[in-house]
């Protein structure tokens, strides 16, 4: 079965607790894509990721610097940006591959370079035409690790 869950999420706040909620599950080694329109949230999903997970940084968006570290309690996040990126030969060459076992990464335009991570969560974040602040969810788990996760964040509550 694959695990896939669609959340639907009233205005930040909503969306900033499934981040937390995700947070207190990832572990080093897991990759989280990111996709959906400009604009969507995926950089704010990660600040509030991140600070789920103790960070004191300020998260800002890597579309430039393309990867940013930060040393949480929580343990190591890589932050990247694919959208600017010609494919998975670019991404490779950050060197993601060598420091993804030790740290959770998370990437904006994810969903471009999936290749680079065949097990992935990964998380569409759509705008709601009606809402300024709503926002669907939609999660897709690549690989058995991604099972229990899902269900968990799926689930009400
Ligand atoms: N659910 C929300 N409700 C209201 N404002 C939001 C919401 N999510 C994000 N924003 C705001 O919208 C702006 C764009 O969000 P953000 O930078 O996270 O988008 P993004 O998906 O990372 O865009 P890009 O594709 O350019 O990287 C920011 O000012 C952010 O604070
Ligand atoms: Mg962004």
């Amino acid at each position: 079965m694959a695990a896939s869950g669609r959340l639907a999420c009233g205005d930040m706040a909503a969306v900033d607790a499934v981040a937390a909620r995700l947070a207190a599950r990832l572990r080093p080694g897991d990759a989280v894509l990111l996709a959906g329109a400009i604009g969507s949230g995926k950089t704010r999903f990660v600040a509030a990721l991140a600070g789920a997970m103790g960070s004191g940084d300020r998260v800002t968006s890597p579309t430039y610097t393309l990867m940013h570290v930060y040393e949480t309690p929580a343990g190591r996040l890589l932050h990247l940006d694919a959208y600017r990126l010609s494919g998975v030969d670019e991404y490779r060459d950050l060197g993601v591959e060598d420091l993804a076992p030790e740290a959770v990464t998370l990437v904006e335009w994810g969903d471009r370079v999936a290749a680079a991570h065949p097990e992935h969560l990964l998380i569409r974040l759509t705008h709601i035409p009606e809402s300024e602040t709503a926002r669907t969810l939609v999660l897709a788990g690549a690989g058995p690790r991604w099972d229990g996760v899902v269900a968990d964040l799926a689930a009400p509550g």
